[in-house]
């Protein structure tokens, strides 16, 4: 697959590759099998429902976004697959990884593992990159020696020496100047898009089946964003690493994403090959996103679209379909949960009067 530049478009379509006539990209269906999150859900221990049923699989070296406004779940999802959920939360239902082919391919379960166990899967059969570096780093340690410890402690090398030549390997991959004396520094030594550098190389380092990305260029300047994600884009393809990305810019996932999952009040609300579903959103929110993201698109009074109102705080989303007191197109039936629609080629949504089906006008007024 061709990749473009990922520098921010001015309109999702704009950014999507050009995958006409293009066969070399297998079928998400025959893929093998890495993650497969079934019924996720993150509740507080007060009794605040933060997800709700979440389900999904990622395929071998398969990209996936994950997008959705903020404080649509996103992050939670993405601290449930690396088993990180901070105190306070519970998880339930079922997160599964594999590392097909690579001789330990036994599926490990995320939720409610023990931590001895799940310590033995974090960093190498999925490893995560966050927004803010220092999350991931450890200020008091050499960053050559973070990244072959790593190594180290999962047996992927077989010495120390060994694993401290492969930590340099990657520094450079990376783009780290002068990787050997860049390796003896601490992270403080070194800007924010290089210490994301470094969690890239840390990540990258066991050769994960998963590697997820949580907003990974938010915090950095905009004129290192792309150099990271075209770094994160080379470690996976080169590793045959799923990625699972995080982010809220829909121009990004349409320049690195085959496929796309839209999370709104803590549920998928549609899914679906990006093209697909940035050119035809079939959900009213992501109706809304995409036309959001468009900065060529403006109302009749020339401002730019957006979705009316701002997503409720977490336990305050209405019953029923969680945007429903947001949405054009809510009407009484709305005030149900929408069951889950598949529309074929992988993709699906959860809306009672999805795009392409008119104005629900007779039976307004919820
Ligand atoms: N530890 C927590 N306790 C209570 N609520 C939380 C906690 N973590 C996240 N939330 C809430 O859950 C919702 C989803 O959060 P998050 O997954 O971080 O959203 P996103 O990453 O999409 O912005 C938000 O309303 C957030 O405030
Ligand atoms: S189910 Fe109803 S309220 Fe929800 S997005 Fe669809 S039309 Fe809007
Ligand atoms: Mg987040």
């Amino acid at each position: 697959m061709k990749l473009p530049t990922t520098s921010r478009a001015d309109s999702v379509e704009k950014a999507m590759p050009d995958t006409s006539g293009d066969s070399s990209e297998p079928e998400h269906q025959s893929r093998r099998e890495v993650l497969n999150v079934r019924d996720l859900s993150v509740r507080t221990d007060s009794g605040l429902q933060l997800l709700d049923n979440v389900s999904f699989t990622l395929g071998e070296g398969e990209r996936v976004g994950l997008i959705g406004e903020s404080g649509s779940g996103k992050s939670l999802t993405a601290l449930s697959i690396m088993a990180l959920l901070p105190d306070g939360v519970q998880a339930g239902g079922s997160v599964q990884l594999r590392r097909p082919g690579r001789g330990d391919d036994v599926a490990k379960e995320m939720v409610g593992g023990r931590e001895r166990e799940l310590s033995q899967v974090r960093g190498k059969d999925v490893a995560m990159v966050f927004q803010e570096p220092m999350t991931a780093l450890n200020p008091t340690m050499r960053v050559g020696k973070q990244v072959s410890e790593s190594m180290l402690i999962h047996g992927t090398r077989p010495d120390r020496r060994s694993a401290y030549a492969a930590a340099v390997a990657l520094l450079d991959a990376v783009g780290i100047p002068n990787p050997a004396e860049a390796a003896r520094a601490y992270p403080h030594h070194f800007s924010g898009g290089q210490r994301q550098r470094i969690v890239l190389a840390l990540a990258l380092a066991n050769d994960p089946a998963l590697l997820v990305c949580d907003e990974p260029t938010t915090a950095l300047d905009v004129t290192v964003q792309a150099r990271v994600v075209n770094l994160i884009l080379r470690g996976v393809q080169e590793r045959n690493s799923a990625l699972l990305f995080v982010t809220h810019d829909l121009a990004l996932v349409a320049s690195i994403c085959e496929r796309v999952i839209v999370m709104y009040g803590g549920r998928i609300v549609e899914t679906g090959p990006v093209r697909d579903v940035f050119t035809r959103p079939q959900h009213r929110y992501t109706q809304g996103l995409v036309g959001a993201s468009d900065v060529r698109k403006t109302d009749e009074r020339g401002r730019l679209t957006t979705i009316p109102g701002t997503v409720p705080p977490a336990g305050r989303f209405p019953d029923g379909c969680v945007f429903r007191n947001r949405c054009s197109h809510a009407t009484a039936s709305c005030s149900q949960t929408p069951e889950w629609t598949p529309t074929g080629d992988g993709k699906g949504h959860a809306c009672f009067h999805p795009v392409g089906e008119g104005h629900p006008t007779a039976e307004r007024g919820a």
